[in-house]
């Protein structure tokens, strides 16, 4: 299962995926027992443009439990030679000259696209632009819901927050595509819901879904609750945006054995009062980002 570059959620299939889980689990066993040194003489680069947490520690996390080295810059718009001008390609040209894989989280959502046309080494996309995508949270997110249901046909799934620029939500969306009988509610402000596009994808192979203004009605009806993110200064109506937040208060509509999922991070959209609730599994679903990102570098790194 040798991969080039993992730029987008649309180049996995479904039985790759099972395949992906799989390795995934047996990242699990491995961290467990302190990790590897199989990938000692392998040198992983991260570039991230934009700020992140749990991306890049667990990009670099994951290549340190399997033996790997690494080299970053977690500013690249202010330690990198773009300060100076410098184009894109050009400063990729060279670090794949120096390394074995490049982890990039590009201002633009043709990023790591751009960075792949030209690098010699593979290209990992960490999340590129507003509006782009963000495919290793996706299968991190899908591999949350696999392990704890053990299939991802006739799943339910209400996507809430900021989706129009929401690339967690975007590159989701595509994998669940993927699967039979899923059912996808859309719940936004008007102003912020998912964009066409993918809408469009969702029809051209017979995804149902539904563009929702809240959850009352929905909450008790789906598996999985993907919160995620809404930045208040693109709400028109703030006293709307209470609808779109997660509490305590609202645990008792959900069902018993849903799943509450966050790429994080948070802020006022999902409050603290749930981490204690069974339900609540986005802090398990970042520690599964290790796993997922070290099957994806050893599918990268993996000799012909
Ligand atoms: N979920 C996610 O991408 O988090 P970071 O921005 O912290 O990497």
């Amino acid at each position: 299962m040798k991969m080039q570059h993992v730029l987008e959620s649309q180049q996995f299939t479904v039985p790759l995926l099972m395949e992906f889980f799989q390795r995934a689990r047996s990242m699990e066993k491995i961290v467990a027992r302190g990790g590897t040194m199989d990938y000692h003489d392998k040198i992983m680069a991260t570039l991230f443009y934009r700020p992140s947490t749990r991306t890049r520690f667990s990009f670099e996390a994951a290549m340190y439990r399997l033996g790997g080295k690494v080299f970053s810059t977690e500013q690249a718009n202010m330690f990198s030679s773009e300060v100076e001008g410098e184009q894109l390609e050009d400063t990729i040209r060279i670090i794949s000259s120096f390394c074995d894989v490049i982890v990039l989280r590009s201002l633009e959502s043709n990023g790591a696209r751009r960075a792949a046309a030209v690098s010699t080494v593979p290209v990992m996309n960490a999340g590129d632009g507003a509006g782009g995508q963000h495919p290793t949270q996706a299968l991190l997110d899908l591999y949350t819901i696999y392990r704890e249901r053990r299939s991802l046909d006739g799943l339910s799934i209400a996507f809430i927050g900021e989706l129009d620029q929401g690339r967690t939500a975007r590159s989701l969306a595509y994998l669940l595509s993927k699967f039979d009988r899923v059912k996808i509610y859309f719940v936004s402000p008007p102003e912020l819901q998912m964009k066409q596009d993918i809408l469009d994808h969702l029809e051209a192979n017979e995804v149902w879904y539904s563009l929702e203004t809240g959850f009352e009605n929905i909450l008790g009806e789906v598996d999985v609750v993907y919160q995620t993110r809404i930045h208040p200064e693109r709400v028109s109506d703030h006293s709307q945006l209470r609808r779109y937040m997660i509490d305590a208060g609202v645990l008792p509509k959900m069902k018993p054995d849903a799943m509450i999922l966050h790429p994080l991070p948070r802020t006022v959209e999902l409050d603290k009062t749930v981490d204690g609730d069974p339900r609540a599994l986005y802090f398990r679903q970042a520690q599964n980002g290790l796993f997922v990102r070290m099957a994806l570098l050893t599918m990268v790194l993996e000799d012909e």
